[in-house]
């Protein structure tokens, strides 16, 4: 005990005093630096790419030699980002290294399954290495600081920014959230493979009005807190470093300028202490949102509300020093700024080797290894989603002919997703070559289009019909292509894209066992193939390695495991559809006057947290530790899980609560735990899940977390809506 308490001392002594001499390095070199070279540090500005690979505006190059410059986006490779830091550090006055930025969403050169398809493995480990693994490959083509991750809660699948997130729950995205920052931080900002995280978009970006990006958030400060700032506080709990600002406004207020989102909330009541980085161009949208007359206007208002760096908008770099004569703002906001962003900078290990990061040797060692390409695979199978099966899947390796139709079937480019970092398609494996790998020697693969995305192509389908009429089993390939998500990629329609469906209309009509498989940003509404098609893979788009993934789950290698992370309407008029949907006076009854459409059932088609396998579980009754319990106390619940059917199998167990009467109308149900646990066939094991007393809690009308005494409903299952229910009572 003693000797732990030494070691304590000593570590702490150790961080304070570092921490002492980073102020004062930081302070005595602010002090020698001029306004000019102070604002520099706030300017983020873009490399460019030409077939030549990257390059630099020769604007760019001046700025940098006079210190005009903090930090670069878009520029990577070990060798380009060497040269630029060789610029900074050789031809500026005070040689302040640069911090070099990219989108590394979901891979850098590996790339993994786009975030939402990651976030249906429920697999927090898994989500974590990939970020881990992004980071390693990122920092060995010179980059620092990721722009990830984004962790915006979204509820309509319009919004193809939906793609990019973690779905629909603030539970699962505030965890999810934190393995990602975890993966790119790791344990120590100085060691050359961890990089800068960014929170983004803060805030309710998801909540963009009628799913089209870049509108408006009109939401209450309920939905707010409840539902879109957890994964920002969760991300800040995590450690996060650095926070990008949000396009949209909320409530009239546009996120850039807000000055309650950044110093308030962000700085004064969780203790960011990193910095805040604008969206792209999003200080200069201030004026068109009418909150700025001009771009003066505009710096003044985004730097006063926390703002410190301005990304390639030119703004602060224009205005901060005519606004800092006029006296509208003061020299502490800039300095405050600068300092933020050097202490990152110090901290990243860069004013003692600026070059670490951009080293070629490891950019070469280090990139789509094997075992990176291994890790992929594994978050790849684990990311499909099972939706129906009628005793079709898994075929057999045997099967002696297999049409294998659709305009994704061998397509390499979309399965990279979008925002797929430095990753080039042509190391994709597609549907198509992953299939002939896994295939026996004798199979007979046929192989044809059938029509294209968006059009019909009679001459393709008449190829492919051909095709099915020989086949033994057809797997089509459908979907969208990887345009169709992503930043300005909302679409008014969620339906399979195009004449698609048509094509696979026909393909039914051969009575053939079809196997759909469907790629897409976004959960489509899909009710024809639900009904009609025997069996469905959700597989979002999955990376490099997708195509060996999809085969092994066809073929049995892998029992499917992913759950869906966000709702699957049955029509685009039930959006917003989501788990944990308020009552309402008049829940849904066979009754006229209730809650209800008169086309369309209330329930998803597939709801949240659904996913099959080819194995079976059986859920034992719950067991409750207690029935009553104080309030502030813990729940223990127990319950037992059996793998019934004939093979091994993965199952995410999941939590769910309702407080039953409350002063505040609570959901149906809210996520409140789950766990990932494999089970060999026959296997049964018991899951623990203890209920703490903020998970119990909830913002009173004054939006301050409280308990209520009363009952509550708590539910265990392999999906939000087949659930094994007890009940206890809190009492006062
Ligand atoms: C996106 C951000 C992204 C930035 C830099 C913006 O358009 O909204 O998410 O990080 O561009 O590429």
């Amino acid at each position: 005990m003693i000797r732990f308490l030494v070691l304590l001392l000593v570590s702490l002594f150790v961080a304070c005093y570092a921490q002492n001499t980073m102020e004062q390095e930081i302070s005595a070199l602010l002090n020698q630096m001029t306004l000019e070279e102070k604002i520099g540090q706030l300017n983020l500005c873009t490399g460019d790419f030409g077939e030549q690979g990257p390059f630099l505006r020769d604007e760019y190059k001046a700025w940098i030699a006079e210190g005009k410059i903090g930090a670069f986006l878009n520029a990577f490779t070990a060798d380009f980002t060497y040269n630029l830091q060789k610029m900074a550090v050789e031809k500026s006055r005070l040689k302040i290294p640069l911090l070099f930025g990219f989108d590394v969403i979901h891979g850098f050169r590996t790339i993994f399954p786009l975030p939402l398809g990651e976030a249906a493995s429920w697999d927090l480990k898994a989500i974590e290495k990939s970020a881990r693994i992004s980071a390693i490959e990122a920092t060995a083509a010179g980059l620092h600081w990721t722009f990830a991750p984004m962790v915006d809660i979204a509820r309509d699948p319009r919004w193809g920014r939906i793609a990019e997130g973690a779905g629909e729950d603030t539970y699962l995205g505030c965890l999810i959230a934190k393995a990602r920052v975890r993966g790119f931080q790791g344990n120590d900002l100085a060691a050359h493979d961890t990089m800068l995280a960014c929170a983004k978009h803060f805030a309710a970006y998801g909540a963009a009005q009628a799913g089209r990006d870049y509108n408006i958030a009109d939401i209450s400060d309920r939905t707010l807190w409840e539902t879109y700032l957890p994964p920002f506080k969760a991300s800040v709990d995590a450690g996060v470093e650095t926070f990008m600002t949000a396009f949209n406004e909320i409530n009239g207020v546009p996120c850039t300028s807000s000055s309650y989102l950044f110093t308030e909330l962000l700085r004064n009541q969780w203790g960011f202490q990193g910095f805040v980085v604008s969206d792209y161009t999003a200080i200069n949208e201030l004026i068109p949102h009418g909150v700025a007359a001009n771009g003066k206007d505009a710096a003044r208002l985004a730097l006063k509300a926390g703002v410190d760096m301005d990304m390639q908008g030119h703004l602060f770099i224009k205005e901060l020093s005519i606004l800092l004569n006029e006296g509208k703002i003061d020299i502490k906001d800039i300095d405050e700024a600068v300092k933020r962003i050097l202490r990152l900078k110090y901290r990243l290990g860069l004013f003692q080797n600026p070059y670490a990061y951009s080293n070629v040797q490891r950019e070469k060692e280090k990139t789509m290894t094997k075992e990176h390409l291994e890790v992929a695979l594994d978050v790849a199978k684990k990311s499909i989603v099972l939706l129906k099966n009628e005793n079709v899947l898994p075929l057999s390796k045997e099967i002696k002919t297999l049409a294998v139709l659709g305009p994704l079937a061998d397509s390499q480019k979309d399965l990279l997703g979008c925002w797929c970092g430095a990753g080039d398609y042509n190391h994709v494996v597609s549907l198509l070559k992953g299939i002939q790998s896994k295939v026996s020697a004798d199979t007979k693969i046929l192989h044809a289009k059938g029509c294209n995305i968006l059009d019909a192509d009679e001459a393709e389908q008449k190829k492919a019909l051909e095709m099915a009429a020989q086949a033994d089993a057809i797997i089509v390939a459908l979907g969208e292509e990887a345009g169709m998500s992503g930043e300005a990629a909302s679409r008014s329609s969620i339906s399979i894209p195009g004449k698609q469906e048509e094509f696979l209309k026909e393909l039914v009509k051969t009575n053939k066992p079809v196997v759909l498989v469907l790629m897409s940003g976004r959960p489509l509404a899909i009710p024809w193939p639900a009904q009609n098609v025997p069996a469905i893979l959700q597989c979002f788009f999955l990376g490099t390695q997708g195509g060996n993934a999809m085969a092994e789950v066809l073929f049995g290698d892998y029992n499917p495991s992913g759950k869906l992370p966000v709702t699957f309407p049955r029509s685009l008029g039930q959006v917003p559809i989501y788990y944990n949907y308020k009552n309402t006076g008049r829940p849904v009854s066979p009754d006229k006057y209730t809650s209800k459409y008169l086309d369309v059932e209330n329930s998803p088609l597939y709801p949240f947290g659904f996913g099959l396998s080819y194995t079976k579980y059986q859920y034992s009754p719950l067991r409750l530790e207690k029935s009553y319990l104080k309030k502030g106390e813990s729940l223990k619940i127990t319950v037992a899980v059996k793998n019934v059917g004939h093979r091994e199998g993965e199952e995410t167990v999941q939590l769910y609560l309702r407080d039953n009467v409350a002063s505040i109308t609570r959901p149906v149900k809210e996520l409140k735990g789950f766990e990932k646990i494999l089970l060999q066939s026959g296997e049964s094991r018991e899951v623990s899940f203890f209920l703490t007393p903020e998970d119990m809690s909830f913002y009173d009308k004054n939006m301050k977390l409280t308990i209520e005494a009363g009952t509550f409903t708590v539910m265990v299952g392999g999906d939000s809506e087949n659930l094994m229910k007890a009940e206890f009572e809190v009492v006062d």
